[in-house]
């Protein structure tokens, strides 16, 4: 019969699931994971500790984080098949385009060996994809430039790993930088889970059916894609690039607040935080680091997000609405020193949050569930006779 459902576009105030993996306090600025604030975990802990403890809700002792570390490692290489896949593409295909179709194709390696309501065989989806993510990404760039795929080096650190497979090459064996190889772990952990985001809430929906765990984080990365989610730390490095210089701040600001006018700050606002990111504070530290042992402090799109940031706080449109910084504000001008390409930077997100993605799959399948279905306010035409 006809229902009287709860309306709520957007999900501004429906809890969708109960949850253990991340807490939120949008006002305060705070961010926990598994009860950790991210400020700590992000000076003392690493990103596959992260995703040990997302994943199992504790922090593993040394001999857990080795096993744990040794386990991913040993997982990275990818089916020599799905070198093929690549072939199809054209070479300037968008990235996060090549990473929907290989994830969505990691369903058809493994779906014998599976049984999602076996806590073991989900643990081994996790990491099969946490370890091939980077490798994958690694890939899409390669291929876009003409170059060889470079296998992973499982004696390296993780996102030293990543590092090499992007700029190594098989006819040098030169080690990626040290400092650039923690702030690439960084933007990892920085980004690792954040609990019902759309693309999380997407996987959970997919994974409600019972479908392919591949399957469903390839509908996570499809929902990452857009400018207004994970899109935004590849959209903010255009609008850098687009003002240019900073004589034409105020000229993006006025644009921002015309509501006319569909522009708007990239790396600005967020649905929950109504104070700092706490991830953008950490990142902005990360930020001055890093351009700091590159020689590139006086980096012009530094200068002028630095700029941007502070004209914006001090604009009552942006002080009413509580608008402030996000994760992804500085994330795109460390990737960009480090020589990452802007159209990667979404990838490097997806690499990222597949942790979350994965640890919030295996919650939902681990506790009693039911098929996700939302209801509607119908307002079509009325019946009537054909
Ligand atoms: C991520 O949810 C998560 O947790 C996501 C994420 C994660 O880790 O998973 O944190 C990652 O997606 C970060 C957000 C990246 N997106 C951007 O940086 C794009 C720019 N930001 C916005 O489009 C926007 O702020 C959202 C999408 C982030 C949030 O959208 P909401 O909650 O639907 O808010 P809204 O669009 O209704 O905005 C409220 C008001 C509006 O003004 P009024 O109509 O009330 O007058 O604030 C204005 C908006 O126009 N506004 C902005 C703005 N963001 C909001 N105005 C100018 N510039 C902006 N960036």
């Amino acid at each position: 019969g006809m229902g009287i459902f709860t309306y709520d576009p957007g999900f501004v105030s429906t809890a969708a699931c109960e949850s253990g993996i991340t807490y939120i306090d949008g006002d305060k600025g705070i961010l926990l994971h598994r009860g950790y604030p991210i400020e700590q975990l992000a000076e003392k802990s690493d990103y596959l500790e992260v995703c040990y403890l997302l994943l199992n809700g504790e922090l593993p002792s040394p001999q857990q984080k080795a096993e744990f570390v040794n386990i991913v490692m040993n997982h990275t290489m990818v089916h020599e098949q799905i070198t093929y896949f690549f072939r199809g593409f054209r070479r300037d295909a968008h990235p996060m385009a090549i990473m929907v179709a290989c994830v969505g194709a990691l369903s058809a390696f493994y779906h014998d060996s599976l049984d999602i309501s076996d806590p073991h065989h989900r643990e081994v989806c996790a990491f099969r994809l946490i370890a091939k993510m980077p490798t994958l990404a690694a890939m899409c760039y390669k291929y876009s430039i003409g170059q060889p795929f470079m296998y992973p080096r499982n004696n390296l650190a993780y996102a030293e790993n990543f590092l090499h497979m992007m700029f190594g090459t098989p006819c040098s064996d030169s080690k990626p930088n040290p400092v650039l190889a923690k702030a690439m772990d960084r933007i990892f952990m920085l980004h690792a889970d954040h609990e019902q985001n759309a693309s999380t809430s997407t996987v959970r929906l997919a994974g409600s059916s019972g479908a392919n765990p591949f399957a469903c984080i390839a509908s996570g990365i499809a929902a990452l894609w857009g400018p207004a989610h994970g899109g935004a730390n590849e959209a903010v490095l255009s609008m850098l690039q687009e003002i240019g210089d900073e004589s034409r701040i105020p000229e993006f600001i006025k644009r921002a607040k015309d509501p006319d006018d569909s522009f708007r700050l990239m790396g600005f606002g967020h649905r929950v935080y109504h104070n700092f990111d706490p991830r953008a504070t950490v990142m902005k530290a990360s930020c001055d680091e890093v351009l700091k042992e590159l020689g590139k402090s006086d980096d012009p799109l530094l200068k002028i997000a630095r700029q941007l940031e502070q004209i914006a706080l001090k604009d009552d449109y942006f002080i009413k609405r509580k608008l402030y910084p996000n994760v992804d504000f500085y994330s795109g001008i460390i990737l960009n020193a480090i020589g990452i390409p802007t159209n990667m930077f979404t990838v490097i997100f997806a690499v990222a949050r597949t942790i979350g993605w994965i640890s919030h799959w295996s919650e939902f399948h681990s506790s009693p569930n039911r098929i996700g279905r939302p209801r509607q306010l119908y307002t079509g035409v009325k019946q009537r006779d054909y």
